[in-house]
């Protein structure tokens, strides 16, 4: 009776851990689009950034078809701030695009620097789910991104992302948002 109990607990607790990393981690990823697209808007027909933002987006867009795939999958509820996430990302990839080639890779350092830590975190919390296949193919696919979102950062710095006009608060007001908007998004 007791065992029957814990092993209920134990599968709404998981339940629950699955629904809000997919939740939370799908708007990331929407957003993430919205931001790529913003600012191929403005830096598109530059040669050399048009095709290193165009190619960062391919890898989101990537990252979002499997997300909405795990939504699916899940059966998990979108967040009701989707419609706001994807305004909201588009303005800051266009506004930071207007600011400049370096602006527009201070954005991208700041956000993917809170995405890499935000899939980090996620990771470990998973760490003592064991045993369980699908908790082990999420921990695959989030390790996966984790990698590339740190790639997106390294290619930001690579191109000068740190020679940006007020990069110190360009990127704590950036980096404040994505907190916020994770936060929001794993309860909303
Ligand atoms: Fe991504
Ligand atoms: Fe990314």
């Amino acid at each position: 009776m007791v065992n029957s109990w814990q092993n209920m607990h134990l599968e709404r607790k998981r339940h629950v851990l699955v629904d809000n990393i997919i939740r939370v981690d799908r708007a990331g990823e929407l957003a993430a689009n919205w931001i790529y697209s913003g600012q191929h808007a403005v830096l598109g027909s530059d040669v050399k950034m048009g095709s290193l933002i165009q190619n960062m987006w391919e890898q989101e867009k990537k990252h979002l078809s499997v997300m909405d795939k795990l939504q699916l999958q899940y059966r998990v509820r979108p967040t009701a701030l989707s419609d706001v996430a994807k305004g909201v990302s588009f303005a800051l990839g266009v506004s930071t695009a207007l600011m400049g080639n370096e602006a527009a890779m201070a954005c991208t350092e700041a956000v993917e620097t809170v995405i890499g830590e935000h899939y980090d975190d996620q990771l470990k919390e998973l760490e003592s789910v064991t045993g369980d296949d699908e908790i082990e193919d999420l921990k695959r696919i989030i390790a996966e991104f984790r990698d590339d979102e740190l790639e997106h950062l390294d290619t930001a710095v690579e191109h000068h992302s740190q020679r940006a006009p007020a990069h110190a608060l360009l990127s704590a007001v950036i980096g404040k948002g994505c907190e916020v908007a994770i936060d929001l998004c794993k309860r909303v």
